[in-house]
């Protein structure tokens, strides 16, 4: 009776492992089958209590069977486990995302440009591009920095060379002699020869100038500008305005102190400073221990850059401001060098 019943299990088992698929069917059917509670284990556990002329008969034949189908389990465990491996080799799912590129991202200077620029679209300013290549008339002359005046020296200037032609009507026609433009005041009259009054404008972008480089200062640096036209316009509106601007970019109140400034573009000129935001005013490296960080050149725009750009003065008047935008980058994020902005460095790069 035993015997048969050995026969039959052997029998059941090797037809139910020709069924399996996988590793995870094989574990259970082994479970199953010569597990410790298993029907075969049981047998050969009660061995004892059979017959003694019963008992090497049957336990011979049970621990035939089991071996035998412990290498049948083996084996099979061994062929599920190649195939899986060369599917796994030879399987490529098309409908698997790719693998992901490194975005790039705005750099902070862009980041504070952007938004500056939202401020001033909400307060009713366009926003103007100017070349970065551009004329010397547009970056000196018409903001009132004629040829020879001494207030060009404060400005150490990239003058280039005419490629196109040698001649020296070009040379000094000083609409046609190019500079890399040291200040976005180049777009001042460009904007009222074009829009007229009122105006209101901001123009960010770079500018380049022959500086020794340090830590403060660098040959390629950004700015933006701006200027709004309209009829009497005083340094009340000036301040009113970036006090709004700062405490946009800054999310608080910003205390604003006014100084004296030269400035040939504008009359009174002055000089802007914020309260320091390192150590709000107490008093640290950054400000010098004075408590403010200067941070603009403003004014009330001169009557010959108005004349330059066709206004009347009698009828129009208006403010200029020029932000050094590295400046308020490195202010509003504790950056410490100006020469990290164009350094490439991905290491200060990705920390923005
Ligand atoms: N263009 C000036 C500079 O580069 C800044 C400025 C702009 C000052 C507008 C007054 C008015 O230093």
């Amino acid at each position: 009776m035993i015997i048969e019943n050995l026969d039959k299990l052997k029998k059941e088992v090797l037809a139910e492992l020709k069924k399996i698929k996988d590793a995870e069917a094989l574990e259970k059917l082994r479970v199953k089958y010569l597990g410790r509670k298993s029907q075969l284990s049981l047998i050969l556990r009660d061995l004892k209590k059979l017959a003694e002329n019963e008992r090497p008969k049957i336990g011979a034949l049970a621990n035939e069977i089991k071996e035998d189908l412990q290498k049948a389990f083996a084996l099979l465990e061994k062929d599920l486990k190649s195939t899986s491996k060369s599917t796994e080799d030879k399987f490529f799912d098309l409908s698997l995302p790719g693998k992901r590129t490194d975005y790039g991202h705005l750099s902070p200077l862009t980041q504070i440009e952007y938004e500056i620029e939202d401020i001033f679209i909400s307060l009713g300013f366009i926003i103007l591009d100017g070349p970065e290549l551009e004329s010397d008339y547009y970056n000196f002359t018409a903001v009132n920095m004629p040829a020879n005046h001494p207030s060009r020296d404060m400005q150490d200037t990239f003058f280039i060379e005419d490629w196109l032609a040698e001649s020296s009507e070009k040379k000094n026609d000083e609409r046609l002699r190019l500079v890399l433009r040291t200040q976005t005041s180049a777009t001042q009259v460009r904007a009222m020869e074009k829009y007229g009054a009122p105006l209101r404008l901001i123009s960010p972008g770079r500018c380049f100038r022959h500086e020794a480089t340090d830590s403060r200062h660098e040959s390629t640096f950004n700015q933006v500008e701006g200027l709004m036209i309209d009829q009497d316009i005083s340094i009340s509106h000036l301040i009113a305005f970036l006090k709004i601007a700062f405490k946009g970019i800054f999310k608080h109140e910003v205390k604003l102190r006014i100084r004296p400034g030269y400035f040939p573009f504008v009359e009174p000129g002055l000089e802007v400073d914020v309260d320091c935001l390192i150590c709000q005013g107490k008093g640290c490296q950054v400000c010098k221990k004075t408590g403010w960080v200067e941070m603009l050149g403003a004014g009330l725009v001169h009557p010959n850059v108005l004349k330059a750009g066709g206004l009347d003065p009698k009828i129009w008047s208006g403010y200029a401001f020029g932000i050094g935008l590295n400046r308020l980058a490195m202010l509003k994020y504790g950056i410490n060098d100006i020469r990290l902005f164009n350094s490439g460095d991905l290491r200060f790069i990705k920390q923005f």
